[in-house]
C-alpha cells in the first residue's frame, strides 16, 4: 500500500544533518510537527523608533503547544524513547511543563511536572494538566524546582527534560536555522529574552553551526534581555527572590548562565535588562500595532530593541530578527487586566447602532 504523507515533517527530519541522529533515533521521532514558524516582517517598529531598521519577528507562539519550547521536547522526549526511559520530568514557570505533557502523551510516557504555585500563566496549567502530566505546585520558585527535579533525576530512571538536557538545545538551535533560511543570510543583530538562558545559548549555537557548513557568511550580535526584577545575569549574581509580571522568565539563577555569556561576548551583542512597563508597552505594541499577539515574556525582545534604538544602538540599516517566545493566549489574566471597555447591552439593533456609528 502506498504510504500517504499526510503530515508536515518536524524539525529533527528537516534538520537531521545538523544533529547527532541515529536510525534508531529516526525510528524513535516523537513530534507533533514542530517548527518551520513563520517570521514576520514589522511594519511599525521602525516608525516608532524613528530609525531605519529592518526587523522581522519570528514568532515561536505558532508551534504545536504554543511556544518554542516544542523544538527541544521534540527531541528530548525522543531521545528519552530511543534510551527506553518510561517517565520524564521537568521544573518549569509554564512552557516547558506544556509542551513536556504534550509530547510525553504522544509517546505514552508518564510526565511529572514541578512548578512555582501561583506564578504560572493559566494557559499554560491548562495544558500540562489536559495533557495529563502529575502537576506539583511548590510554595517556591523556579530556582527551586530545578534543583529538586535535578536531584530526583540523579536518583531515578526519570528523565529530565529541562534545558539541561543537551538535547533540547539542540532542538532549539534549529530556530536559527530556520531564519537563516527565510532570510538567506544571517540577521546583523539577534534579539531574545533571557530566563533560565537555554535558548541564547541554542540560538548561538545554532548561527555558529550555519556559518561553519558555509549557509551564511556572518554572524549576528546576541542581544539577550531579562526582565529588571530577574536579571541575575546583568547584575553578575542570582536573585534570590526573582519579581516580574513576565513569569515565564522569572528565574533568579539561569541553568545556562556561562552559556548565555558566552554567546553575549563571542558575538558582540549584549544582555540588558527592561521594566516591566517596558516589557507591558512592547506586547500592546506587538498586539494593538503589529497584530501579533504574544505573551509577555516574549514581548521582552521587542521591548530590548525598542529600548537600544531610543539610545542610538543602531546604526540604521540593519537586520533585526526577534524572537517571541510564546502565544499571548498563555496569559489570559494578564490580557484582561488592562482597562479595556466592557460593553454588555441588550441585544437590541438601535443601541448598538448608536454605539456604533453614533
Ligand atoms: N519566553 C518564554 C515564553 C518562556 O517560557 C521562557 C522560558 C523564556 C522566554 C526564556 O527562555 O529559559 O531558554 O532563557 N521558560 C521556561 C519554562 C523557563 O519553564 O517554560 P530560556
Amino acid at each position: 500500500m502506498k504510504k500517504i504523507l499526510s503530515r508536515r515533517i518536524g524539525i529533527i527530519e528537516r534538520y537531521k544533518e545538523f544533529m547527532c541522529v541515529s536510525d534508531k533515533t529516526l525510528e524513535c521521532i516523537v513530534s507533533l510537527n514542530e517548527g518551520d514558524t513563520p517570521l514576520i516582517l514589522s511594519e511599525h517598529l521602525a516608525e516608532r523608533v524613528g530609525c531605519d531598521l529592518r526587523v522581522y519577528f519570528k514568532f515561536e507562539g505558532l508551534n504545536p503547544t504554543g511556544s518554542f519550547k516544542d523544538r527541544g521536547m521534540t527531541f528530548a522526549v525522543t531521545n528519552a524513547v530511543e534510551e527506553g526511559k518510561k517517565a520524564v520530568i521537568c521544573a518549569s514557570t509554564g512552557n516547558t511543563s506544556a509542551s513536556a505533557a504534550a509530547y510525553a502523551s504522544r509517546a505514552g510516557l508518564k510526565c511529572f511536572v514541578v512548578i512555582p504555585e501561583g506564578n504560572v500563566a493559566k494557559g499554560k496549567l491548562c495544558q500540562a494538566f489536559r495533557h495529563g502530566a502529575k502537576v506539583i505546585q511548590i510554595k517556591g520558585n523556579f530556582d527551586q524546582a530545578l534543583e529538586i527535579v535535578k536531584q530526583i533525576t540523579e536518583k531515578h530512571p526519570i528523565q529530565l527534560v529541562n534545558s539541561l538536557n543537551p538535547y533540547r538545545i539542540e532542538g532549539q538551535k534549529t530556530a536559527s536555522f530556520e531564519i537563516c533560511d527565510l532570510l538567506g543570510c544571517a540577521p546583523d543583530y539577534h534579539a531574545i529574552p533571557v530566563g533560565n538562558a537555554g535558548n541564547i545559548t541554542a540560538y548561538w549555537k545554532g548561527f555558529k553551526e550555519y556559518k561553519q557548513a558555509g549557509k551564511i557568511d556572518s554572524l549576528p550580535k546576541m542581544i539577550g534581555f531579562q526582565a529588571a526584577g530577574a536579571a541575575p545575569i546583568v547584575h553578575g549574581h542570582p536573585i534570590e527572590h526573582p519579581e516580574t509580571l513576565a513569569t515565564a522568565i522569572k528565574i533568579g539563577n539561569p541553568a545556562s548562565w556561562k552559556q548565555a555569556e558566552a554567546a553575549r561576548d563571542e558575538s558582540g551583542g549584549l544582555i540588558e535588562a527592561v521594566t516591566d512597563d517596558e516589557i507591558v508597552a512592547a506586547y500592546r505594541f506587538l498586539a494593538e500595532k503589529e497584530g501579533i499577539f504574544c505573551e509577555p515574556a516574549s514581548a521582552a525582545s521587542v521591548a530590548g530593541v525598542i529600548k537600544l534604538a531610543k539610545r542610538n544602538y543602531f546604526k540604521g540599516g540593519e537586520v533585526i530578527t526577534c524572537t517571541l517566545t510564546g502565544h499571548g493566549l498563555k496569559d489570559p489574566d494578564l490580557a484582561l487586566s488592562f482597562d479595556d471597555e466592557v460593553i454588555v447591552i441588550d441585544a437590541d439593533l438601535k443601541k448598538i447602532e448608536k454605539i456604533i456609528v453614533g
